[in-house]
This record gives C-alpha cells, sequence and structure tokens, in this order.
C-alpha cells in the first residue's frame, strides 16, 4: 500500500509541475502567476478540490503521442470564496501554452455543468494560445461545447472570466458570453484577429496592446469590466465583486453585517448641487454617501463615464447603482452610455438584485454620429431593459430629468416602485431655455420679454411638484435623508411580486 501511495505522490507532482520548470520560470519571467498559483490566491487557503488532475489528451498526431502532459493545460475543480462554493478553471499556460483540447473543454465542460447543477458561479482564469493546433476540428468542437454551456449557465448562475494571458481567436467569445471580464494590465490581450492578420487584410499597423489590451477593453470597446495591475491584485478584486453576487439563481447575496446606521444622514448631500445648473458635481459622491461604508464597486469605470454602475451595499445587501454622471457630456445619455446601463440591469434582474437609480440627465445626446450609430436602438435597449426589470426599483432624481430620458431612467411610468425626488430636481420635457426658444419665437428679439418667459417656465417646471402634483414622484425628500429614505423603500420591496404576460422571451432590441 505504501508503494501504491508513494505512486500517486509521484503522479500528483508530476501533475502539479504542468510543463516543466522551465518553463514555470518563463512565465514567472513575464510577471504572470502560474495556473495553480492563481487559484491558490483566488480561493480561500486550503479550499480546492481539483477535479481530472490525470487527464490526457487523445491527440497523436504531429507528434502529439509521446508528448502526455497529466491535466492537458488546464487545472479544474471547485473550492470557496469566503466559504462559498466557486467552480473554476485555470488554463495552464506551460502546458502546450494552454491551448484548448477536446479533453481540455471536455473538463471545463464538467466544472460549467456541476456549477449549473449544483448553484454555484463559474470563475475561468484564461491563458491560452487558443486551438490547440495539433486536434483541428476536434479543438474547435470543443470550444462550441464551452460556448454552449456559457449561453446555458447565464442567467442560471454568475460567470466571471479573468483574462490573465493571451485570448485570441474565437476563444474570445466563451469570456464574452459571460457576466463580468476582468484582465491583468500589461500581460493580458483579447482580439478576434492578432496584429499580423489586421495588418494584412486592412493594412493597418498596431501592437498587440493597442489592438486587444487593458486599456483598449476598459476604455474603449467596453469588452471587459475593469484591469487591475497585476495577477494579484486583479485576483483579489474578483473576490471582492464575487462578494456581492449570489451563488446563483433564486439565491440571495451574502447579508454583510455592517456598523454604518440605516438613520445616517449626511448633511453634505444638501449642498452639493451647485446654484447654477450648469455646473457639474460628482454623482459618485452621492452613491459613496448613501451606501454603506461609503464602499461602490465601480464596473465599466472607464467607459462611457456620462453614466456610472456598479454595486453596493444598503443595510448590508448587494444593490446595483446605475447613475447619470453630470462630471461627463452633462450626464446625456449616448449610445455608450445606454448600453453600458441595459447590460448591467439585465445581469441584476436575472439574479434579483434590486436597483437604485440617481437621476441627473438632460436628455439623450444629439447629433450625426449618434444618430448614425444608432442611438434610437441603443436607447431603446435601455428603456427595454429598465421596463422589463421585475426586481425591486427605487429611483432618486437630483436634479434633471428631461425629456425622453426622464421615462427611460427607471421612472414610475416604468414600472419603478418607489420614486424620489430632491428638492432641487427638475422636470420637464427640456431645459427652461430650449423651451421657450420653441415656444416663443416669435419674441428672440426682445431680451427682456425671452428672459422673463424663460423665468415663468423655470418657475413653473424647474421644480418636482409638478410631477409629485400627479403622482410621478412619491415624495419630495430631504437630500441628507436619502440613504435612509432608500433603505425604507427597499424593505418594503423585499417580497415584490410582478408578473407579466405568458411569453417565452422578450425580444430586446440587440
Ligand atoms: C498548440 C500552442 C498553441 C496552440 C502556443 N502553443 N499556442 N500549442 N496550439 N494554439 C505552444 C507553443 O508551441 C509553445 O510550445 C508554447 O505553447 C508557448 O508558446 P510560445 O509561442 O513560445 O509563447 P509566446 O511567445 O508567449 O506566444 C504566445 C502566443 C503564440 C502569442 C499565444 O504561442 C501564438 O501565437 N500561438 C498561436 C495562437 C493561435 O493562432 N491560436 C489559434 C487561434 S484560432 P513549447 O513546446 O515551445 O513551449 C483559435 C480558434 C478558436 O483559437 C476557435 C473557437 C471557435
Amino acid at each position: 500500500m505504501q508503494k501504491i501511495i508513494a505512486e500517486l505522490e509521484d503522479k500528483r507532482a508530476q501533475a502539479r509541475l504542468g510543463g516543466g520548470q522551465r518553463r514555470i520560470d518563463a512565465q514567472h519571467g513575464k510577471g504572470k502567476l502560474t495556473a495553480r498559483e492563481r487559484l491558490d490566491v483566488l480561493l480561500d487557503a486550503g479550499s480546492f478540490e481539483e477535479y481530472d488532475m490525470f487527464v490526457t489528451h487523445r491527440a497523436v498526431d504531429f507528434g502529439m503521442a509521446e508528448t502526455i502532459i497529466p491535466g492537458d493545460g488546464v487545472v479544474t475543480g471547485w473550492g470557496t470564496i469566503e466559504g462559498r462554493l466557486v467552480y473554476v478553471f485555470s488554463q495552464d499556460f506551460t502546458v502546450f501554452g494552454g491551448s484548448l483540447s477536446e479533453t481540455h473543454a471536455k473538463k471545463i465542460c464538467k466544472i460549467m455543468d456541476l456549477a449549473m447543477q449544483n448553484g454555484a458561479p463559474v470563475i475561468g482564469l484564461n491563458d491560452s494560445g487558443g486551438a490547440r493546433i495539433q486536434e483541428g476540428v476536434a479543438s474547435l468542437g470543443g470550444y462550441a461545447d464551452v460556448f454552449w454551456r456559457n449561453a446555458q449557465a447565464s442567467g442560471a448562475v454568475p460567470q466571471i472570466s479573468v483574462i490573465m494571458g493571451p485570448c485570441a481567436g474565437g476563444a474570445v467569445y466563451s469570456p464574452a458570453m459571460t457576466d463580468f471580464i476582468y484582465m491583468v494590465k500589461d500581460t493580458s490581450y483579447m482580439f478576434v484577429t492578432g496584429p499580423d492578420v489586421v495588418k494584412t487584410v486592412t493594412n493597418e499597423s498596431v501592437t498587440q496592446e493597442e489592438l486587444g489590451g487593458a486599456s483598449t477593453h476598459t476604455k474603449i470597446s467596453s469588452v471587459a469590466d475593469a484591469a487591475f495591475d497585476n495577477d494579484i491584485e486583479t485576483l483579489l478584486e474578483v473576490r471582492r465583486l464575487f462578494g456581492f453576487l449570489p451563488l446563483a439563481y433564486g439565491q440571495k447575496p451574502p447579508r454583510v453585517a455592517t456598523d454604518d446606521p440605516v438613520e445616517r444622514g449626511d448633511v453634505s448631500l444638501d449642498t452639493i448641487i451647485p446654484d447654477s445648473a450648469n455646473k457639474p458635481y460628482d454623482m459618485r459622491e452621492v452613491i459613496e454617501k448613501v451606501a454603506d461604508e461609503g464602499d461602490f464597486l465601480e464596473l465599466q469605470k472607464e467607459h462611457a463615464g456620462n453614466i456610472l454602475v456598479g454595486f453596493i451595499r444598503l443595510d448590508g445587501e448587494t444593490v446595483g447603482v446605475v447613475a447619470n454622471q453630470p462630471l461627463v457630456l452633462a450626464g446625456c445619455l449616448d449610445i455608450n452610455a445606454s448600453k453600458k446601463a441595459a447590460r448591467f440591469i439585465r445581469f441584476c434582474d436575472s439574479f434579483d438584485i434590486p436597483i437604485l437609480t440617481f437621476v441627473d440627465v438632460p436628455g439623450f445626446l444629439p447629433g450625426v454620429a449618434q444618430e448614425y450609430g444608432g442611438i434610437i436602438k441603443h436607447g431603446a435597449k435601455l428603456l427595454f431593459a429598465y421596463s422589463e426589470a421585475s426586481v425591486p426599483l427605487v429611483t432618486v432624481i437630483t436634479r434633471k430629468a428631461y425629456g425622453g430620458a426622464y421615462d427611460v431612467m427607471a421612472s414610475k411610468h416604468i414600472k419603478a416602485d418607489v420614486n424620489y425626488a430632491w428638492p432641487s430636481a427638475e422636470i420637464a420635457v427640456m431645459g427652461a431655455k430650449g423651451a421657450t426658444e420653441i415656444l416663443y419665437r416669435s419674441e428672440l428679439g426682445d431680451k427682456d420679454k425671452i428672459a422673463k418667459r424663460t423665468a415663468d417656465y423655470e418657475s413653473r417646471f424647474a421644480n418636482p411638484f409638478v410631477a409629485a402634483e400627479r403622482g410621478f414622484i412619491d415624495d419630495v425628500i430631504m437630500p441628507h435623508g436619502t440613504r435612509r429614505r432608500v433603505i425604507r423603500a427597499l424593505s418594503t420591496l423585499k417580497h415584490k411580486r410582478s408578473e407579466g404576460p405568458k411569453k417565452k422571451h422578450g425580444n430586446i432590441p440587440l
């Protein structure tokens, strides 16, 4: 028996060595951790249970029969984060460049199936040269098996992708179908075709980093939700994100005990709105002042800064926040902001996470580029996402809520549950100046008259009371009491029931 146990230990040690010490050193030389070291950072100490450590590929061509490495380039299994179950896979770049073979794909599919069956999230650590070139279509089939499961798992269990090295070709589509993508700065990239192909086809010269690095995907393409300086920081941030999420559909995110009292007022909110309607202020400050302990996990921070999305906790419970940001483009809704917020709302609604919306929006961004780019369709995504959401929706209008954007931003009319306004709110078809210029065009030459007309319009509509008179606003609240009012509103919605007409699914304007 002792001999058998020793043999097992040897086999395990061989599997743990992956592609060998030389390749492990090369991985470290690039500033990257190995697949197993990454799991050590991601998971609670000692919690990882590995599956399929001895699985090997079945390929025989191109000398593959002589190159058998147990585990086949991916470490899979389950562990815990803060004691909560999670299924994981971590591609091992030291084994055939982490490339995906038929059996490598089978290992990933196995843990995805278990995650769906047992109701736990999947976190994938991606570091791979793509399809295993020696295997051809068997590898492509393996990818498709993973893609299909990504779609099946969507809305059933949260899926998080962490890009920690190359992720190219069709391989990008698995992360793209997951809920969140985090990247590591300088050492990870994602693209459908690399710089060489781009040069051949379009004659554009671009570096790997420019084409698909973390900066590109967090700022320009919005493919990634966040990027961090190195492997360790990125994995610790994944742990933090995980803490806001439920394990599966039908389950609640963990309640995190807080010393921050529900009743905590913040008088600085009473003066945060500037005297001039055209002066900006930082909506992020409002969110942080309302959140438990000022903790706001912001997603897509570098993209479409005119809208903010992310998670906070209120009285210990996860809440999704969507907020116009007056500091960028005056908080207008444009194509990018609409898509960013719509996708976030869909996530929250899939997993029954309530949504708190802060509104300060002068309208949709005008312009030829916006119209040609399809602002109608993309703005509709946001409207559709809010309208279809059946989770608790609480809205606070802090300042402007103009035009169609008023309707879109979780208004009462699209079935938000509790809508508050600060006394500084202005709810109107448009700003007073624009409105008077249209209504009193014939008087435009007379500056005094126009000034009086503008003042009249302002006093009539630049306040929350016209909307409150109609019940479109449930109450005009003191800014300093926002935290208390919002938490109390959410407490009434814990058992919200909402049933729409019978159908298979809606047709969101994609
Ligand atoms: C088999 C691969 C591999 C692959 C890398 N390797 N990619 N083996 N299949 N796809 C092996 C290398 O032979 C090498 O083996 C080791 O991994 C490390 O690779 P290096 O090239 O030395 O590393 P580096 O210089 O860091 O470059 C990494 C890389 C490059 C940029 C990823 O390896 C590369 O371009 N690989 C090919 C990428 C690719 O074209 N993949 C197919 C994409 S199409 P040794 O033994 O020397 O250590 C695709 C379709 C998916 O993925 C479709 C889904 C529908």
